[in-house]
């Protein structure tokens, strides 16, 4: 962890002031200025009426009057100053802690997003960054307007007279706990509101995207009963934020309006005695009438600033969490030259079972191996150890002699290209998918590689063939097509070792072999590892493991196989039945 992650980690809001020193100065500063001057009206007001009943000359009163316009507009301009360098001091840092957040998720392992769901890791780099930035925003800055405000009218407020001000203001001190009490009820209601919106929006999408199966199961009435339901749940929890919404002003009102009868009580005689200038009266008025902002932005500034930093432990907890893989090793492997495995045994963390037991074997460069097995008997897991995503024991899995977590991670998985069982692809080109990874990459060979997957002359009728954007705003590709384009992948990547993780499981059995066959003469140098449920599939592997429950049930060749292995006949038998029935 660097110092800069370390010091952001202890006190959040302080090193984002410190880091924008600059910024933070000169929009409190300007602030200040703002606050004096607007603390000046009432006064020059006051000034203005008492020149008016002393009967003074009228170029008199003019001339306050033109420094109370001279004032109004300093007055817009200073606002505009502190506005804009407060907001870059907080949007600013809100990207940096998104950012790093963003760089955090993308460093953690599978063991991290296993407990948690998408949702919640959304909401924590748009709702949770967001928030802490309201805090050291628009928190931060009603604290220090309230504060300035306070230290500026009180002193000018007791110049006028000591007993009235504290008279006056002796209800003003409650007011920013009031505020933030009722703000923190307002946040739970709002959150419920929340939760209540989506649960009306999900039966509402459940309608939209199910309607095959809502229609096929005659759920139509059941459906629409459920929706209702939510309706008015959302219906009550609208009814509660306005509740606690409507009490709001007059909990501040109520403060205000008793200090302004107060002085109207003690004030009034006074100014009949003579005591008090009629236009100190009204703007000691205005004073009271004015407290009421600074007391409440106190309240709403440290209620933004408690939930800031609730939002900064959600987020601390990705910042701090460390990766399951850590980046040890410090050598670079450019070929394979063999891989072996000895004596692997692991558990899914958190699992009792072992999902792999002492699994050994060794290939050498250019053999193909395959991997059968029943569902669950750990051929994913073996393929997901070999690339080290998920700590493996030392000396378990070496290549070229070298156990794996001596080699920098970025070296192994540049070495070893996996399609995974599970396809994906980004919102990208479709050529760009195909290189993904790849900082240079020649266009023949992505084309080359949609040949040899048999994707090119479905490429071709597509509206900007490799140009085409995948997924919701461009093509929309099938299961089977999909991983025909994350095997292309692979090819275009040229890795030394390629692993095919039941990597076409959704093409039709007579494609898989011509695809295979292709790949068999395309990659008839290269070392490959092919995981199917189809025994046609690896049956010209130089070896074949098979795995039952975690355990290598037995290893060699498919004549040897079909003789020695029980699960290799079990499949074997499946299969021929499939194909005559
Ligand atoms: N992320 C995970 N966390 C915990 N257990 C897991 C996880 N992934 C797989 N397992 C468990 O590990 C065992 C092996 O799973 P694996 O995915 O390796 O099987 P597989 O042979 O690839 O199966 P299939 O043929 O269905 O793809 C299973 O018992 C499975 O439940
Ligand atoms: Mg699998």
């Amino acid at each position: 962890m660097t110092n800069e992650q370390s010091d952001l980690l202890k006190r959040p809001i302080w090193h984002y002031i410190k880091k924008h020193k600059r910024l933070v100065a000169l929009g409190l500063t300007w602030l200040f200025i703002t606050n004096a001057l607007e603390t000046l009206v009432p006064w020059l007001v006051g000034q203005t009426l008492d020149k008016i009943t002393a009967d003074a000359p009228l170029r008199e009163v003019f001339a306050i009057i033109a420094y109370i316009f001279v004032v109004i507009v300093f007055l817009s301009l200073f606002r505009f100053l502190w506005r804009v360098f407060w907001s870059t001091f907080h949007h600013t840092s809100a990207e940096d802690l998104r950012n790093r957040s963003f760089a955090g998720m993308s460093l953690l392992g599978p063991s991290f997003f296993r407990t948690r769901k998408i949702g919640q890791m959304i909401s924590l780099i748009s709702n949770d960054v967001n928030s802490f930035r309201m805090g050291i925003g628009p928190g931060l800055l009603v604290i220090f307007d309230g504060v300035f405000l306070i230290a500026l009218i009180v002193p000018v407020m007791g110049s006028i007279s000591w007993t009235w001000t504290w008279q006056t203001l002796l209800l003003m001190p409650f007011v920013p706990f009031m505020v933030k009490w009722i703000l923190s009820r307002m946040h739970v209601q709002y959150h419920e509101r929340q939760e209540r919106f989506a649960d009306l929006s999900g039966s509402a999408q459940e309608i939209v995207s199910g309607i095959r199966t809502i229609k096929g199961f005659a759920q139509e009435t059941h459906q629409t009963a459920q929706f209702n339901v939510h309706s008015a749940a959302f219906r009550h929890s609208c009814d509660r934020v306005a509740a606690w919404d409507a009490l709001f002003g007059p909990s501040l009102e109520l403060p205000v309006a008793l200090g302004s009868v107060l002085l109207l009580l003690l004030g009034t005689p006074a100014v009949m005695a003579g005591e008090v200038s009629l236009g100190q009266f009204f703007a000691f008025y205005q004073y009271i009438q004015r407290m009421v902002w600074p007391m409440s932005a106190i309240g709403i500034g440290l209620g933004q600033v408690q939930e800031a930093r609730a939002s900064f432990s959600r987020i601390e907890e990705v910042l701090r969490f460390q990766p399951d893989v850590p980046d040890t090793g410090d050598v670079d492997v450019a070929e394979l030259i063999t891989l072996e495995v000895r004596d692997l045994s692991f558990s899914y963390p958190g699992a009792t079972l072992k999902a792999l037991d002492g699994v050994s074997f060794r290939l050498a460069r250019g053999e193909c191996m395959g991997i059968v097995g029943m569902t669950g008997s750990g051929k994913s897991t073996l393929v997901e150890l070999l690339t080290r995503q998920y700590p493996v024991p030392p000396g378990t899995i070496l290549i070229n002699g070298i156990s794996v977590e001596r080699i920098r991670l970025e070296s192994l998985r540049r070495l070893i290209g996996v399609v995974p069982q599970d396809a994906f692809l980004f919102s990208r080109r479709v050529s760009e998918n195909m290189a993904l990874g790849l900082d240079d990459w020649d266009m023949d060979d992505v084309e080359s590689a949609a040949r040899t997957v048999r994707l090119d002359q479905e490429i071709a009728t597509w509206p900007d063939g490799f140009e085409a954007l995948v997924g919701e705003r461009g093509v929309n590709l099938s299961g089977g097509q999909k991983q025909r384009m994350t095997l292309a992948r692979a090819m275009v990547r040229e890795a030394p070792l390629v692993i095919l993780d039941d990597s076409l499981s959704a093409v039709d059995a007579k494609t898989e072999e011509v695809i295979l066959k292709q790949l068999r003469d395309d990659l008839a140098r290269t070392t490959s590892i092919v995981v199917s449920h189809r025994l046609a599939s690896v049956r010209h592997a130089d070896m074949i493991l098979v795995l039952r429950a975690g355990r290598v049930e037995s290893l060699g060749r498919h004549e040897e196989l079909i003789r020695v292995s029980e699960t290799y006949q079990i499949l074997h038998e499946m299969q021929m039945q499939g194909r005559s029935g």
